[in-house]
């Protein structure tokens, strides 16, 4: 839960929503600044640590059952389940995948701090992270990756959320399923956008029973 509440509170507080060294000047500099999230920017850390603790906590409940939590890739996780939501990263209808590890960069350091030296790819301008690419973030992979894994929880109910303007389009993932389930439904569409963003799409959720 620290670690919740102090990487929220390094997200939030970012210039421009990004963890960029070009933007440390910001900080140093004695001008007059105005950027999205600038009254954000200007609250101090234990502040916004305070506000995250307490959403952390307010999200600990008991729902009266066992729980079980795993923190590992979707493939090696065993087991029999009644319904299984996928919530995938996703690839943009232009074939840009979500690059989480560069967009959480100074984050996974932090988290993984013994080895933040090893992780690091010296090599690069903007010193990326190594192994970025993922059957995720490909767009030429992202559908065999869909379908191992429709295939791996066939017996489970499916409940499937992704954009409506990505790769796969929401039709193909609906397809796909079908090999695998009877009855297939795209269920609800929403509106909806990104803080400080300008952008709107929408949300897609199919299921397969
Ligand atoms: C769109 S987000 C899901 C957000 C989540 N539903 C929520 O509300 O917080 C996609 C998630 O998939 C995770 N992920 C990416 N590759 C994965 C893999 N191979 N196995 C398990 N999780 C993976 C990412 O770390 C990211 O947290």
């Amino acid at each position: 839960m620290a670690y919740f509440a102090l990487f929220q509170s390094c997200i939030i507080k970012r210039p421009f929503n990004l963890f960029h060294r070009k933007n440390l000047y910001l900080r140093f500099s004695e001008v007059e600044r105005n950027f999205g999230n600038k009254v954000t920017w200007d609250k101090p850390f234990d502040m916004h640590f305070r506000k995250f603790i307490e959403q952390a906590n307010q999200a600990v409940f008991s729902n009266g059952k066992g729980n079980k939590c795993f923190n590992c890739d979707i493939f090696d996780v065993e087991g029999h389940f009644d319904l299984v939501y996928i919530d995938t990263p996703y690839i943009s209808g232009k074939g840009m995948g979500t690059d989480y590890l560069g967009f959480y960069h100074f984050l996974e350091g932090l988290v993984n701090y013994d080895n933040w030296q090893q992780m690091i790819d010296v090599k690069t301008k903007h010193k990326r992270l190594k192994g970025n690419t993922t059957t995720w973030t490909d767009k030429k992979l992202i559908y065999s990756a869909f379908d191992k894994l429709f295939n791996k929880f066939k017996d489970s109910i499916l409940v499937v959320s992704y954009r409506a303007d990505g790769i796969p389009t929401i039709e193909e993932l609906i397809n796909l399923l079908k090999k695998y389930k009877q009855d297939v439904r795209e269920i609800e569409r929403k509106k909806y956008k990104y803080a400080l963003s300008t952008n709107h799409s929408e949300e897609a959720l199919i299921i397969g029973k």
